[in-house]
């Protein structure tokens, strides 16, 4: 997949290498859209320069009516941020559609803006918040407004050796309300068939100010500009919110392709575009109004086991489910054919190997990750957590020696139908009952949203997850796996 990988530590080191490989280097940060394109064959590459070592580039801070989000901001960090949630409703509604709890841990806004797919969920909402980008390199720093920014499909003005620092946008005022809705053609893991996002200032009742902007109708995301000047001085009464979806119909020429035809698509915007307007009507869009999904648990990071990040030689140095590891062959790898293949530890299984079935599924320093997504080398001086380590660690005999209590439940439910899915399915429900031990149904469905079983045994596995009761559970801190049996 590539032949050489660089963990800079630090800006200076990070701008001089993009300066030295250009266009034969990639950034990798999550890595969800880089080792997907990798494995697809699209922009092939020869060398690496993950920037996850950098310090001070994951913040979200705000000043003086000013939000500013680090390069290493990632979704799940907006979606956890209660300053997103009042100053960028609905950037945190977009990130809460994007992939599944695997993914949102890791993908970072720059990442998505900067892959400048028509189709990705945060461009919109950050289009729509008139949100400028800092790009830095040896030459110095730009500043370029996101309008300005897409050049076409998957083409921007961000130069080889440039990397995405910041991204700056005006805060959400007490006026304004925020809204992003997207059609898919499932509820997670998917991609938009079109999407749109809504910010709306308001005098009165009245739109004084209207911002909306269209995802998958064009080459890039556009502003609806007929309809932001359609809604201004308008109070959202129902005829005007139905006509505003007819007239939007009007400034798109959407395209045909294998997720929906142009005419679906066209039809579909009328209703979003209504729908969405009528809710903004009812008082929809803040973080004061409007309720988020339940937060996803199985994300948080597990604070006593974040490494430092180190920089990387050629030689991996790791723990996994407590053992130490030095893999001398597997810089060039996927964390997942990393542990197959050079530790031995084939319970991870390969479903897609591009971020889609969640078979991989394993823990990175606390975080559920896919596996297949992970450049090896993030792992080195790190700590992870395979299906082989879930079982309950007693002191006196080690690893596996006693079932995890969610392994037990799986049994007792008859969960298990073919088993390839069940690996990635208990590191993901094992996760989700360390982190809330109470979970709903919400809660569980979406924590298992980036896990596919192709046997569809999907009501025994969440009623056995949300079986475990109180009495079979008690929290270890002091073990990786967090859960221990009595
Ligand atoms: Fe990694 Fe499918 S998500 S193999
Ligand atoms: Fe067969 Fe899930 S049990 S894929």
């Amino acid at each position: 997949m590539w032949q050489t990988y660089l963990r800079p530590t630090s800006l200076t080191e990070t701008l001089d290498l993009l300066a030295q490989y250009g266009t034969q280097a990639r950034i990798v940060a999550g890595g969800t859209d880089v080792l997907v394109e990798l494995q697809r064959g699209v922009k092939p590459t020869t060398t690496l320069i993950d920037v996850t070592a950098l310090p001070n580039l994951k913040y979200i801070r705000y000043d003086q009516g000013s939000l500013s989000l680090g390069g290493l901001t990632t979704h799940d960090d907006i979606i956890r941020s209660a300053v997103c949630q009042q100053y960028a409703f609905s950037l945190v509604q977009a990130c809460q559609e994007v992939g599944a709890p695997q993914i949102r841990t890791r993908a970072t806004i720059a990442g998505n803006l900067v892959t400048a797919s028509p189709a990705n969920d945060t461009i919109s909402p950050l289009l729509a918040q008139h949100a400028e980008i800092v790009l830095i390199s040896v030459r110095g720093e730009r500043i370029i407004p996101l309008r300005d920014f897409y050049q076409g499909v998957r083409r921007t003005l961000l130069q080889p050796d440039e990397l995405l620092r910041e991204v700056r946008l005006p805060a959400m005022s007490a006026q304004q309300r925020g809204l992003f809705l997207k059609l898919g053609l499932r509820r997670a893991q998917a991609i938009a068939v079109i999407n749109a996002s809504f910010l709306l200032t308001f005098n009165g009742e009245e739109v004084c100010e209207a911002s909306i902007t269209l995802g998958c109708l064009a080459p890039t995301v556009i502003h609806a500009c007929g309809l932001e000047a359609y809604l201004q001085g308008k109070r959202l009464d129902p005829a005007v919110c139905q006509q505003a979806g007819q007239l939007v119909q009007d400034e798109v020429q959407p395209i045909d392709d294998i997720r929906a035809s142009a005419t679906y698509r066209r039809k579909t915007l009328t209703a979003l575009i209504t729908t969405g307007l009528q809710r903004l009507a009812n008082g929809e869009g803040s973080g004061q109004t409007t309720t988020l999904l339940s937060q996803p648990a199985a994300a948080e990071p597990n604070q006593t086991n974040v490494s430092v990040p180190h920089p990387f030689a050629d030689v991996i140095e790791t723990t996994i489910n407590g053992t130490p590891y030095r893999l001398e062959h597997a810089q060039q790898k996927t964390l997942l054919n990393a542990l197959r293949e050079d530790a031995g530890l084939t319970g991870s299984k390969e479903g897609c190997g591009e971020g889609e079935c969640g078979a991989c599924t394993v823990w990175l320093d606390g975080q559920v990750v896919m596996s297949c997504l992970v450049p090896a080398p993030q792992a080195h001086h790190a700590h992870v957590t395979t299906i082989e380590g879930l079982a309950c660690r007693v002191p006196s005999s080690g690893y596996g020696s006693q079932l995890h209590p969610l392994q037990q439940a799986f049994i007792d439910r008859g969960a298990v139908q073919c088993g390839f899915c069940i690996p990635g399915m208990l590191m993901a429900g094992a996760k989700l009952l360390e982190e809330d031990p109470h979970p709903d149904m919400e809660q569980a469905q979406i924590a298992l949203s980036g896990n596919i079983c192709r046997c569809t045994g999907y009501r025994k596995i969440l009623d056995a997850i949300l079986s475990i009761g109180d009495e079979e559970r008690n929290i270890d801190s002091a073990s990786p796996t967090a859960l221990s049996v009595k």
